[in-house]
Order: structure tokens, then sequence, then C-alpha cells
């Protein structure tokens, strides 16, 4: 295959992932509403989430059946971000906070898409900074891929750089129920008050 074969399909699936993310920031507030099931496959799968295999900040093998019985705030990121990722982290910490007591019903769950730099040592030192308990997770290329593909996450090393790179990623923040099944998702510019708000009514329900 030519250069230029290649980058012309790389810019096709680049395109179609554009396309599938802008569907979801648009579609899923508005679904929720409007028609809970239809975000749901005709197998009944819920089409964002899954099982994912990943190691958390002591080395440990966690799964996401690690966490039935809780919801699940998950987050993709990575401890390298100079902003979107810090921030959303701080905001989840601040909308946990707000919600006092029935935090206790909610993990929250920073996932490195930067495994390479994202040691479990480093995820640690990490999430440390944050909301008690939360668990930061990585693993393996291929099981952080597996993991981002369940939750349609893109992200993208900077191209030209051997230590220093950027990641380029989506940043939604992803609310899954009790049974592991996804509930909604959130924005990267959502605010602490608007999480709360969001966590307080699926948790009350
Ligand atoms: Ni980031």
């Amino acid at each position: 295959m030519t250069r230029r074969s290649q980058m012309r399909i790389a810019l096709a699936v680049g395109m179609v992932v554009a396309v599938a993310i802008l569907g979801f920031v648009f579609r899923g507030p508005l679904l929720e509403r409007i028609a809970p099931r239809a975000v749901m496959t005709s197998t009944g799968t819920a089409l964002i989430g899954g099982p994912f295999a990943l190691v958390d900040q002591t080395g440990a093998t966690r799964t996401d059946a690690d966490f039935r019985g809780k919801f699940m705030l998950v987050y993709f990121g990575y401890t390298y971000c100079p902003d979107v990722c810090p921030t959303t982290l701080q905001t989840m910490t601040e909308a946990l906070e707000r919600l006092g007591k029935a935090a206790a019903r909610v993990q929250p769950i920073f996932i490195t898409i930067d495994p390479a730099r994202d040691t479990p040592k480093v995820m640690g030192q990490y999430v440390a900074h944050f909301y008690p308990g939360m668990i930061g997770l990585t693993g393996t290329a291929a099981q952080i891929a597996a993991a981002a593909r369940a939750y349609r996450v893109y992200y993208a090393k900077e191209a030209g750089r051997d230590q220093d790179y950027l990641m380029d990623h989506s940043g939604f923040v992803y609310l899954m129920g009790p049974d592991g099944k996804y509930i909604t998702i959130m924005p990267p510019q959502v605010t602490a008050g608007q999480m709360a708000a969001v966590l307080a009514k699926h948790l009350g329900g």
C-alpha cells in the first residue's frame, strides 16, 4: 500500500470516529429522555461499556465484575494530560463530594489511554490527588484498546515525539449502573453541579 493510500484510509477512519463521537454528544442526552431503550441493540446489550480486565494502582487485576452493586463513574484519560483530564477528574471529585453519603454507592474509575507511561505506580500517585477511593486502571496496550473500544473511546498518540507526547482523546464521563450496564454519558464540559444532579437523579431512583 502506498503512503498516500494509507493516509486516505487513516483520514476516512478518523472521520468515521469523529462522526460517531459527535453522534454520542448530541444524541445521548436526547435519547435518554425520549427513548431509553433506543440506545440498546436488538439483543438488549448496551452499546457502550462491557467487560474489561485491567490492572489497578496496586498491580492487581480488576474486572468490571468487581464493581457490580455499585454505580461506576468512568473516565478515560492520561496522567500527563495538561488540562482536560485533571479538570474532569476534579469535577468528578467535587460532584461526589456534593453527594455526601450517597457517594459511597459510586465507584469513580480513571482508565488510562496511555499505558506506556501510566504504570500502576504512576496511576496510584495521580489518583491520590482526587476523590478518596478513586481507582486508577492501566494494563497492556491490548487491554486498554479493548476497554476503550467497549466504551467507544477514541484516542491517539501525538505523532513525532518519543517522550513528551500528548494524547488526543475523547473526554466523556460514563455513568454505569450497579448491574454494569450503561446509564448515560456526560460531556467533558460538564460542571460539578450538573454531574452531581445527574448522579443524584439515578442514585435516587
Ligand atoms: Ni486529557
